[in-house]
């Protein structure tokens, strides 16, 4: 994507519009609306027979809170648009549950994308991976660092995120789902550290072991078409 498209997405400032780009990645099942108002539709995903160290149970009760989500935006962007034309409902706090709604849903469809069996594994000579080796030294050191991000106490999501203005990456915490974001930036990588995303097949206090299961189920080959 050139820079001047990204950065007009992201000019809406808003998590969501920044990623709307983003959708059409090798794995996306559903292309960009081209009715900004039509109803959000859930992707599918291939994940519904499990992968390496994820259950099918574990999966299928993930993509079915995915759907909530999806579910809930489109009620509460109905809701907003209605408060906004006179109804009585208390806008305020529409907008702040269409954020999380909202987030909630687009954060899922940017990790599960991510996520197959025999991955593509990061390509050396790619630009992306050549920052982040320029970052932090080596794509190890980064790994511990964005392992030590998803193993935070709290609830939300681990990200590598990137600053189009400078190019910049950082590793950042997605609170729940819609807070602690640094404006702006773009996800590259995100990874799901809700407890329903790991306590099933790994217990309460293994998040450690589910952040390695992941590890090489991540799809470069996607990561790296979101670096720009
Ligand atoms: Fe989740």
């Amino acid at each position: 994507m050139e820079r001047r498209t990204l950065l007009g997405t992201l000019a809406a400032g808003t998590l969501g519009l920044g990623l709307a780009s983003h959708l059409d990645g090798a794995q996306a099942s559903q292309p960009a609306p081209t009715d900004p108002l039509a109803d959000y539709k859930p992707r599918t995903f291939a994940l519904e027979a499990g992968l390496p160290g994820l259950s099918k149970e574990m999966l299928g009760e993930h993509l079915a809170l995915y759907k909530g989500y999806v579910t809930r935006t489109n009620a509460l962007l109905r809701e907003v648009r209605a408060a906004e034309a006179g109804a009585t409902a208390p806008v305020q706090e529409l907008r702040r549950r269409l954020g999380f709604e909202f987030s909630g849903m687009r954060l899922h469809e940017l990790y599960f994308e991510t996520l197959r069996d025999k991955a593509a594994a990061p390509g050396p000579a790619h630009p992306l991976q050549k920052a982040i080796a320029a970052g932090w030294g080596s794509f190890d050191a980064w790994w511990a660092a964005f392992k030590a991000t998803c193993t935070m106490t709290g609830i939300g999501w681990g990200a590598l995120v990137q600053d189009p203005l400078t190019g910049r990456l950082m590793n950042a915490w997605f609170q729940d789902h819609e807070n602690a974001i640094p404006v702006g930036t773009v996800p590259l990588l995100v990874v799901d550290v809700w407890e329903h995303a790991y306590v099933k097949d790994y217990g309460a206090t293994a998040r450690a072991k589910y952040v390695d299961a992941i590890r090489p189920l991540i799809d470069w080959g996607l990561v790296e078409k979101r670096f720009n």
